[in-house]
């Protein structure tokens, strides 16, 4: 009975790992190691380097591990690329999830985890946002995730399987015990940005927008602790081995906080007072954005531990400090080679 997660050696997937590992679960990965580290796994997890559309790969991996479910994570995530090269995007999360559920249907796996996103309501009609609105994706990454929710509905109807589709919000924060966290070059993530710039990897940090019609001015956001959201997945698992029906979950804490609170924020943990320049609103940019998070509370058992945006930062900055050592030990080692 194992658990196949592809995307696994990513941000979000190895968090997951870790939780599965933990609570006792047998785990493989596959994962292309595009922006994933294959130094996040634990040591006795298997796993592939490849990709996850790849089918004769995974179709081993599924017989080879007696896989019985799969958590799909691998995929491209960045907005603002996605607008650049929408048909990558098309690709590598519509495409790929079409390979990787034709051989879900053969080999007869039966349940289902797909990483999708607040990005599939665009700019929500109602906030905070409930999952049955009508979704109106403003890019090709969130109309890629869409296209790939709907392709999952109707196969699971076809071929008799479960899902849960979870719509992540603004993930955030790292491993408390700083194994894991955020490492990919050039993450657009907003508490990324803060912690390197007050770990002085960044002169300043950039405000778009500080006249919306929100108490301070600057957007507004649902920050999910990314330890949070791997609990979240496990909890899914479970509702489906459970007998749990298909179901679509909004994945936030439902509170939400501004761009300007969360750099508050880790000043205040890190104590460094780094530049912020307030510059012009940016084109696309939705205003606010909360999850109506009722559904997911009544469905899962999920209780989460790190709701608390200071604790997030804390996390955050500690595991950019972290990474800060090991790049100047890395330097320090090359020079004295
Ligand atoms: N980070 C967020 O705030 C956020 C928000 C909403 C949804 N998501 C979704 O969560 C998932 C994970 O995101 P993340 O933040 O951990 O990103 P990430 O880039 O850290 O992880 C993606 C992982 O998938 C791997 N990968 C990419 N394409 C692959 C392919 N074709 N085959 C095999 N492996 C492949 C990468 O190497 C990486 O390990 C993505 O599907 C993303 O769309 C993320």
């Amino acid at each position: 009975m194992t658990v196949l997660v592809t995307g696994g050696a990513g941000y979000i997937g190895s968090h997951t790992v870790r939780a599965l590992v933990e609570a006792g679960e047998s785990v493989v990965v596959v994962d292309n190691l595009s922006t994933g580290f294959s130094a996040f796994l634990p040591e006795a997890v298997p796993l592939f380097i490849g990709d996850a559309g790849d089918e004769n790969l995974v179709e081993g991996v599924i017989a080879q591990h007696r896989v019985e479910s799969i958590i799909h994570f691998a995929g491209s995530v960045v907005v603002p690329d996605s607008m650049r090269d929408p048909l990558g995007y098309y690709r590598n999360n519509t495409m790929t999830t079409r390979s990787l559920l034709n051989v879900a249907v053969r080999a007869s796996i039966s349940r289902f985890i797909f990483s999708s996103t607040a990005a599939v309501y665009g700019n929500p009609e109602q906030v905070p946002v409930p999952e049955h609105v009508p979704t109106r994706p403003l890019s090709p990454y969130g109309s890629s995730k869409l296209m790939t929710e709907i392709m999952l509905h109707d196969v699971a109807s076809a071929h008799g399987m479960s899902y849960v589709v979870l719509r992540f919000f603004n993930v955030a924060g790292a491993d408390p015990q700083a194994r894991m966290g955020l490492a990919t070059n050039g993450a657009t993530h907003l508490l990324k940005i803060a912690v390197e710039a007050a770990t002085g990897q960044r002169a300043k940090i950039d405000v778009f927008g500080t006249d919306y019609p929100t108490p301070d001015g600057s957007c507004i956001r649902d920050f999910i602790h990314v330890t949070d959201l791997a609990e979240a997945h496990r909890a899914a698992l479970s509702y489906l081995r459970g007998g749990g029906n298909s179901v679509t979950l909004n994945c936030g804490y439902g509170r939400g906080y501004s761009v300007l609170e969360a750099i508050e924020a880790v000043r205040r943990v890190s104590g460094r007072n780094f530049a912020v320049q307030y510059a012009p609103r940016r084109p696309g940019d939705i205003m606010t954005m909360v999850a109506d998070t009722s559904r997911i509370r009544a469905t899962l058992d999920w209780t989460p531990q790190y709701d608390d945006l200071e604790t997030i930062a804390r996390h955050a900055l500690a595991w950019e400090e972290k990474l800060v050592r090991e790049r100047q030990a890395e330097i320090q080692h090359a020079a004295s080679a």
